[in-house]
Parts: C-alpha cells; sequence; structure tokens
C-alpha cells in the first residue's frame, strides 16, 4: 500500500516508516520539520536501503496537501503532525488549537475530497485526566488539564463525528502511553529541541554531559517509592502498533479507539535503576518539587489492543534503556 504519514519525520514518525518500509509499504511523508530534521528520513533510507518521498508541507496548507493527493494514489494515511510541548502550549494555546485542530481538519477534508477514507490519528493517554484510576482503558471518561491535551480530545471526537456522518470512514485513534527508545541500529531517535521536557531525553543527556543531573519531580506521591509511574513503552513496539491498526483499518469500516500501552508501571526511580544498570553509567539526580499537572499513576489496560489488533509489546524495559542511550551516544548532538 502507499501509506501517507504526516509527521513522518519525527520520533514516532520516523519508527514506524521503518517498518511499513520493512512490511513492503510505499512511504509519502508530509512534515513541514518544525520539530524535526531531514536528515531523520536520510537514517530511515539507510536502515531500510528504501527510498522516501517526502514533501516540505504545513499540513494547514490546503493547496499543497491537495497536489500530494493529487499527484499519489494515497491508500491510507497516518497521522503523527502535530505540536506536543505540554508547557508550550499552556503559554500558546492559539497556535496548539490551530496547529493541531484545524491542521487535522484541512487533512481530513482533503482526503474526504480524494475519497481516501482510512486512517491512523496519534492521541495520547493525557485524555483520561487526572481523575480516572490505572490500569485505564478505552470507555473512561475523558478530561484535559492543557490545551495540547484538549487538541486530542477534540480530534479524536471530530474523527468520531466523522464516521457517524459516513461509515464508510475507517479510522483507528492510538492512545499512546510514554514511547522511549529507539531503533536499535543506533540511527533514529527521540531529538528534543532546546531542554527535554520527558524524563527518558533527560536521562540521556546527563548520561551524555549535556545536563549536569536530573531533577526528579516529587517524591511524595502515592506510589511504591513516591515518584509518578508511568507506562513506558519502546518506540518500536508502538510503531508496530501502527501497522496491526493499519490493517485493521483496512478490514473493517470502524472508528476504534485503543491504547498502546505495556500495561506495567514504572516509577521515575526504577527508571534511573534499570538506566544506570543497563548501561553501566550513573545518573546524578536530585529530588525537587512535584511538576503542575502531573499525577501520581498512568499506566494501560491493554486488553483491547490484544483483542482488536492482535498486537502487543515485545521489548522490556532493559531494551528500552539500552536502545535510547545507543541513539543518544551515538549522536550526542541529535541529527
Ligand atoms: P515529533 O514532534 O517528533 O513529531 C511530530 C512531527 O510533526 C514533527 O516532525 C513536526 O515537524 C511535524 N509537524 C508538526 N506540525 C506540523 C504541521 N502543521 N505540518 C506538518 N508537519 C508538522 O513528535 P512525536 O513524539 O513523534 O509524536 C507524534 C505524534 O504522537 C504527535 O501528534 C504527538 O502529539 C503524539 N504523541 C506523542 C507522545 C510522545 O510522548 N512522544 C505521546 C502521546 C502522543
Ligand atoms: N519527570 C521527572 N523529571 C523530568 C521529567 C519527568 O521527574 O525531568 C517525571 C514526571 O514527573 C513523570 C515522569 O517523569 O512522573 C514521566 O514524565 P514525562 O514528562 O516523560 O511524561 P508524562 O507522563 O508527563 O507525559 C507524556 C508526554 C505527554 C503525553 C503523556 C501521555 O509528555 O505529551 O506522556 O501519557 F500526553
Amino acid at each position: 500500500m502507499n501509506i501517507l504519514v504526516t509527521g513522518g519525520a519525527g520520533y514516532i514518525g520516523t519508527h514506524t516508516c521503518v517498518e511499513l518500509l520493512n512490511h513492503g509499504h510505499d512511504v509519502v511523508i508530509v512534515d513541514n520539520f518544525v520539530n524535526s530534521e531531514k536528515e531523520s528520513i536520510k537514517r530511515v533510507e539507510e536502515i531500510t536501503n528504501k527510498k522516501i518521498k517526502f514533501y516540505e508541507i504545513d499540513i494547514l496548507n490546503e493547496k499543497a496537501l491537495d497536489l500530494v493527493f493529487k499527484s499519489n494514489k494515497i491508500d491510507a494515511v497516518i497521522h503523527f503532525a502535530g505540536l506536543k510541548a505540554v508547557g508550550e502550549s499552556v503559554e500558546f494555546p492559539l497556535k496548539y488549537y490551530n496547529n493541531n485542530i484545524t491542521g487535522s481538519i484541512v487533512l481530513f477534508e482533503t482526503m474526504k475530497k480524494h475519497n481516501v477514507k482510512n486512517i491512523v490519528f496519534s492521541s495520547s493517554a493525557t485524555v483520561y485526566g487526572m481523575n480516572n484510576i490505572s490500569p485505564l482503558t478505552e470507555d473512561m471518561p475523558l478530561s484535559t488539564t492543557n490545551p495540547y491535551g484538549t487538541t486530542k480530545m477534540f480530534i479524536e471526537r471530530i474523527l468520531t463525528d466523522l464516521y457517524n456522518s459516513d461509515n464508510e470512514w475507517s479510522i483507528a485513534i492510538l492512545r499512546y502511553f510514554n514511547p522511549i527508545g529507539a531503533h536499535p541500529s543506533g540511527k533514529i531517535g527521540e531529538n528534543p529541541k532546546g531542554i527535554p521536557n520527558n524524563l527518558m531525553p533527560f536521562i540521556t543527556q546527563v548520561a551524555v554531559g549535556k545536563r549536569e543531573k536530573l531533577s526528579v519531580f516529587g517524591n511524595d506521591y502515592n506510589t511504591h517509592d513516591g515518584t509518578g509511574v508511568r507506562d513506558y513503552i519502546h518506540v518500536v513496539d508502538l510503531a508496530k502498533g501502527h501497522l496491526k491498526a493499519l490493517e485493521y483499518t483496512m478490514n473493517t469500516n470502524k472508528v476504534e479507539i485503543v491504547n498502546l500501552g505495556t500495561g506495567k508501571g514504572y516509577s521515575v526511580l526504577d527508571i534511573i535503576k534499570a538506566f544506570e544498570e543497563g548501561n553501566n553509567l550513573s545518573i546524578p539526580y536530585e529530588i525537587s518539587e512535584r511538576r503542575p499537572g502531573d499525577i501520581a499513576t498512568c499506566f494501560a489496560n491493554t486488553l483491547k489492543a490484544k483483542k482488536i489488533l492482535h498486537w502487543e509489546t515485545k521489548n522490556t524495559l532493559l531494551d528500552m534503556c539500552k536502545d535510547s542511550w545507543r541513539w543518544q551516544s551515538n549522536n550526542p548532538n541529535g541529527y
């Protein structure tokens, strides 16, 4: 199949393109490189020994997007393109609503126009909000604490309404938990601009000497060691989940929401320990204040993914720690 991957130059997009190409699909990437580098696409080509067609386009640009659909016979879309920094979304809500929501609407309109009605969408466990108790199931009530999360909640709703208006659409909405790790080749990985917001890239930047020490945001949560517990998922497992979701959309005409996680929760201190032991390194850290908006515990119920996508994760926490470090140590300054 010929798959249009929006945001395909980013962290999860590149890993998913590797899996698509390795499974014999063709890939067309649309990305404006606002949070990525062209080099990442080259690296995917190196890993797979295949060529990728890419367009440097903003998904808000209706005319340019239309031309992509006119020039390529697209079978399905995997939609990663979006801004994802929680703190920045609080500061610049309109930027987030415009980029993520308006951008998605332009994409869906263009798909409709060209009669492409299969889509896999990147949502987030952030839509479960602060009040649900883990393990989180897909039918729990949603709420959000920041504009980024609200964009995901709205886009989920838009896709559901779209399906309800026209059952020819086939839609998989994937709620990711915490993607970490990198391709085992060490050629592609997470490449945050500026100071990393997320735990694993911060740890790897401390390990490589770019940051002095990690701040652990709070050790007075109601968890086994007081630090926040999350469901960390290897990005290659996550990428494989997209292939299963794509297959699912090709064989059904439904809208389905599915968690992609491991179902296991690890604390911040568990992650530091696993990273240190797995890579024979020491990570200096200090305990600091809680980060506003953080919850104690967040992990997935994974039954639906197993049942309808026939997918589950394979990589261990040790794999995630080793692969994250291989990427960072091979590429101390990113791409
Ligand atoms: P990323 O920033 O690495 O990738 C997103 C890509 O989209 C980037 O290459 C960026 O340049 C591109 N992009 C953004 N706005 C665009 C626009 N208007 N037009 C064209 N391209 C645009 O992020 P990622 O970690 O790979 O995340 C991919 C998706 O998964 C995002 O939608 C994100 O919100 C979602 N998600 C990520 C996480 C996570 O922790 N990484 C968790 C849950 C959900
Ligand atoms: N943490 C630290 N120090 C840091 C960074 C994080 O102690 O420097 C802690 C956090 O407090 C939390 C855990 O590490 O307990 C994980 O934090 P991340 O920022 O890596 O991940 P979050 O769970 O907060 O959020 C991530 C994405 C969101 C997404 C959510 C989905 O950043 O975009 O997962 O579950 F919505």
